[in-house]
C-alpha cells in the first residue's frame, strides 16, 4: 500500500509505490487539468433506470474519464510533439448519485458534511449561505453526479459535449450546465473577475509543480507548498485495487459583482486615504499583479512569489497584534494564515500549531465563468464570476472550516479583525478596520465595512471516486464496440510500451487482439517484446514467437479475413505448448519443450523491434495480456466484452478505442501506457 504521508512530492513520471494509486485516481485532483476550457454538467439519472444509469457511467469513464497517469503522460507528450490529447475528463457522484445507484450504505463515502449535501439545512446555516430558493433554479435540483469535461480547443470540447448530451439522454437529465474559461490579463497571468492574479498560491503534490515553483521561488524557507497526498485522498471502498483513492469536491457557483467591487474599492481608498491598487490589495493580500502586499507596499510587476510568511507582520505579536503590512482580514491571509494562529495565540508549540493550520489546505480547481472581455466601461453585475472547485480529504476539516471558522467570523485570527472583504459570510458589513499608512507602525487604522460582492448562486458536494470502481460500476460487461480503432500503416507506425518487470513471462500467459489486416502476406507482429516473446500472423498462418528459440506457426487458415476483424489468441502454457485461437476456435497446438526468455526491452504494438522489421498493415484493437492461461471458453465468451481492465490476471489491456492523442492507455491495474510513433492514426468510423 501506497505511503500517503509522504515528505517528498510525487514524480508521476516515475512513480514506483503510487503507479497503480495514480492509474487508479481521477486527473486534476493532485494537479490541475490546466485546459483553457471547461464545461460542467450536473446529471439527474431518470427514475428507475438504475441500471442503464450505470451501464452509461461505466461507458464514460471508460472513454472520458482521465487518470493522473494519463493526465502526466499526455502532458509530458504534448511538450514533446505538440500534438495535444484526448478531452479531459472527471466523473464525481453525490450523495443522491450514491443512493441512486444503490451503493451499499457502509460503501458511500463516509464523510459527514457529503452525506446530508450542500443544500441541507445545516449546511447553509453553518456556512452562512444564502437560502437555497435563491440559488440557481438547477442547482436546487437533486444533482446525482458531476461531470467536468475540459479541452484547450473550444469547438472539440462543444463537439464532445453534444456527443455526451445525446449518449445520455436514454438515462438521465442534464439539469444544469456551466461553461468556464481562463481569462486573463494583458500579461497572460490567470486572473478571476475582480481582475487579480488567481491559482498562485496551492499545495503542491507532484514534483513537476514543485520544480515549476522553485523557478520562481529557489528555497520554501517560508513558506513550503509541499503536502502529503492524504491532505486530499481518502480511500474509496468501492475501488478494486488496494491503492484505490477518492477525493471529495466542493463546488460553488460565486458570483462577482465587479462593478460594485471596484466602486466600493474605490470608496475604501478615498476614505482612508490610499492609493486605490493598494485598497485592492488589502482587501485580496496580493496585489493585482500577484505581488503579496506584506511584501511591498507596490506592485513589483515582478512574478509572484508564494514565498512568504507573516513573521514579521505585526513585528510583535502581543496581546492586541496590529499588522501594518497586510491586514488579518486580507483574502489571503484568512484562508491561508501562514502560522498565525501560532503567533497571535503566543503558542508554545508553534510547529504544531502551523502543522494544524496546513491540514486545513484544500486544492483549488476553480474556473471563470460569464463575460470574457473585461473593460473598465463594461463591469459585470451580475452573470460572471468564479466556479469554484476545490479538492480534499476532509470537508470538515478543510473547505468547511476554512469558510466558518476562518473567513466568515469577525473574530478570527484575534478579536474584532473584521471578516474576509471577498468572502466572508453572511455578514453584508464586514466590520474591518484598514491601514493608513503601509508599513508605518504608528500608522492610524479606519474602520471601513467593505461589501460582500461575492454571491453564491448553488452549490454541492461531490466525491470523485476511483477509476476502478467506475469502470466496473455496472458490474457487467460491456459490449466491445469496434467503431474506433488504431490503424497501422504497414511500413513504420508502431507503439512502445516501457519494460516493466510484469511481463516478463515466460510462459503461462496469453496474448489476445483484433486484427483487421489490409494483407494477408509476410510477417506482422502484433504484439512483441523483443528477445522475450511475440505474437502475429506470418501470411495466412498464426506466428507466436518464444525469441531466439522457436517460431510456432500453424497451418494456413482459410477463414482468417482480409479488410475484415479477426480475433486472434495465444495460450503458452507451463508445458511450453502454444494453443492458438481464432475468432473464439480453438485452430491448433504446437508443442515445445523450452519456456520463453526475459529481456529488458519494452514491449511494442504492431511491429517487431529488431532492425524495425514486420509491421502491421492494418487496425488493431483490444490487445490483452494475461499471466494465466485462459481457457477456450474464456476466450470465446470474452472477446466481444469490453474488460474492466481489473480481471484477475490481466496484467497489460490496451482497448486502442480512445480516438485521440498519441498516448495508449493501459486500462490494467499495472498503466503501462504506450506512445504511438510514426504513421498511426486512429480510425473513427
Ligand atoms: C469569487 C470568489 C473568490 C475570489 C475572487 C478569490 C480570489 C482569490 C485571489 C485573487 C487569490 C490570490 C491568488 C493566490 O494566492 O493564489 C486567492 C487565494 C486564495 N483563495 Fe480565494 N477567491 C475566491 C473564493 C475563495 C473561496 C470560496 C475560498 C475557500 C473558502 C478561497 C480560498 C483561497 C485560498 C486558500 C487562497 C490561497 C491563499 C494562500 O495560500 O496564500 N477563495 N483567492
Amino acid at each position: 500500500m501506497a505511503n500517503l504521508n509522504n515528505t517528498t512530492p510525487i514524480d508521476v513520471s516515475n512513480p514506483g509505490e503510487y503507479k497503480t494509486l495514480l492509474g487508479d485516481l481521477q486527473g486534476n485532483i493532485i494537479k490541475s487539468h490546466g485546459r483553457d476550457h471547461s464545461v460542467h454538467l450536473f446529471i439527474q439519472f431518470k427514475a428507475d433506470q438504475q441500471k442503464k444509469a450505470k451501464e452509461w457511467i461505466q461507458k464514460f469513464a471508460e472513454k472520458y474519464v482521465t487518470s493522473a497517469i494519463l493526465q502526466n503522460a499526455e502532458a509530458i507528450e504534448y511538450q514533446r510533439s505538440k500534438i495535444k490529447g484526448s478531452v479531459f475528463a472527471n466523473l464525481c457522484l453525490s450523495i443522491a448519485g450514491y443512493e441512486y445507484l444503490e451503493i451499499p450504505p457502509f460503501q458511500i463515502p463516509h464523510n459527514e458534511a457529503f452525506r446530508m449535501g450542500m443544500k441541507s439545512d445545516s449546511v447553509v446555516g453553518f456556512l452562512g449561505d444564502p437560502a437555497v430558493d435563491t440559488w440557481d433554479y438547477g442547482l436546487q435540483q437533486e444533482i446525482h453526479a458531476f461531470i467536468l469535461i475540459a479541452d484547450d480547443d473550444i469547438i472539440d470540447l462543444l463537439q464532445e459535449v453534444n456527443r455526451i448530451y445525446t449518449s445520455l439522454l436514454p438515462v438521465g437529465l442534464v439539469v444544469h450546465r456551466e461553461d468556464g474559461f481562463v481569462l486573463r490579463n494583458e500579461k497572460k497571468q490567470v486572473i478571476e473577475h475582480f481582475g487579480f492574479a488567481d491559482g498562485i498560491s496551492q499545495p503542491l503534490f507532484v514534483k513537476r509543480d514543485v520544480d515549476k515553483a522553485k523557478e520562481i521561488d529557489p528555497n520554501f524557507d517560508k513558506w513550503n507548498p509541499l503536502a502529503p497526498l492524504s491532505l486530499v485522498l481518502e480511500k474509496d471502498d468501492n475501488g478494486k485495487t488496494g491503492d484505490s483513492y477518492g477525493s471529495y469536491l466542493v463546488y460553488r457557483k460565486l458570483e462577482q459583482n465587479v462593478k460594485a467591487f471596484h466602486k466600493d474599492q474605490k470608496a475604501l481608498a478615498d476614505k482612508v486615504g490610499i492609493d486605490n491598487d493598494l485598497a485592492g490589495a488589502l482587501i485580496v493580500g496580493r496585489f493585482a499583479d500577484g505581488t503579496p502586499v506584506v511584501e511591498s507596499g507596490t506592485p513589483t510587476g515582478a512574478t509572484s512569489t508564494n514565498n512568504f510568511n507573516y513573521d514579521e507582520d505585526p513585528t510583535e505579536f502581543g496581546l492586541d497584534p496590529k499588522p501594518t503590512k497586510c491586514p488579518f482580514h486580507a483574502h489571503i491571509r484568512k484562508t491561508n494564515p501562514r502560522g498565525d494562529t501560532g503567533r497571535v495565540n503566543n503558542s508554545p508549540d508553534f510547529e504544531q500549531s502551523l502543522k494544524v493550520e496546513r491540514s486545513h489546505r484544500i486544492a483549488r480547481r476553480a474556473i471563470s465563468y460569464g463575460q470574457k472581455e473585461i473593460s473598465k466601461e463594461k463591469e459585470p453585475v451580475s452573470g460572471s464570476g468564479l466556479l469554484f472547485l476545490c479538492f480534499q480529504a476532509n470537508l470538515e476539516n478543510q473547505f468547511n472550516f476554512m469558510q466558518s471558522a476562518w473567513s466568515n467570523p469577525k473574530n478570527f485570527v484575534a478579536v474584532n479583525v473584521g471578516a474576509d472583504p471577498v468572502i466572508g459570510q453572511p455578514f453584508p458589513g464586514g466590520g474591518q478596520k484598514w491601514l493608513k499608512k503601509w508599513g508605518d507602525p504608528n500608522t492610524e487604522e479606519c474602520p471601513y465595512d467593505f461589501t460582500l460582492w461575492v454571491n453564491m448562486k448553488g452549490g454541492e458536494y461531490f466525491y470523485a471516486p476511483s477509476m476502478s470502481f467506475l469502470k466496473s460500476i455496472s458490474e457487467a460487461a460491456l459490449p466491445l464496440n469496434k467503431s474506433t480503432s488504431l490503424a497501422f500503416n504497414g511500413s513504420d507506425g508502431y507503439i512502445t510500451i516501457n519494460a516493466d518487470s510484469v511481463f516478463n513471462l515466460t510462459n503461462n500467459f496469453t496474448i489476445e487482439a483484433w486484427f483487421k489486416p489490409n494483407k494477408l502476406s509476410g510477417l506482422q507482429r502484433i504484439f512483441s517484446k523483443l528477445h522475450a516473446y511475440g505474437f502475429g500472423l506470418n501470411g495466412k498462418k498464426l506466428r507466436f514467437t518464444t525469441y531466439d528459440i522457436k517460431d510456432f506457426d500453424t497451418v494456413d487458415i482459410d477463414s482468417l479475413k482480409i479488410n475484415e476483424w479477426n480475433h486472434l489468441a495465444v495460450t503458452f502454457n507451463s508445458s511450453n505448448n502454444a494453443d492458438f485461437y481464432l475468432n473464439g476456435e480453438s485452430v491448433e497446438t504446437i508443442n515445445d519443450t523450452r519456456s520463453a526468455n526475459t529481456s529488458t526491452y519494452p514491449c511494442e504494438i504492431g511491429r517487431k523491434q529488431d532492425n524495425n522489421i514486420e509491421y502491421c498493415d492494418g487496425n488493431i484493437l483490444d490487445v490483452r495480456l494475461w499471466n494465466v492461461v485462459r481457457t477456450p471458453a474464456e476466450i470465446k465468451d470474452n472477446m466481444n466484452k469490453l474488460l474492466t481492465g481489473y480481471e484477475d490476471g490481466l496484467i497489460g489491456y490496451w482497448t486502442l478505442n480512445q480516438g485521440t492523442g498519441t498516448v495508449i492507455e493501459d486500462n490494467s491495474a499495472n498503466v503501462n501506457n504506450g506512445v504511438i510513433h510514426g504513421d498511426v492514426t486512429w480510425d473513427v468510423t
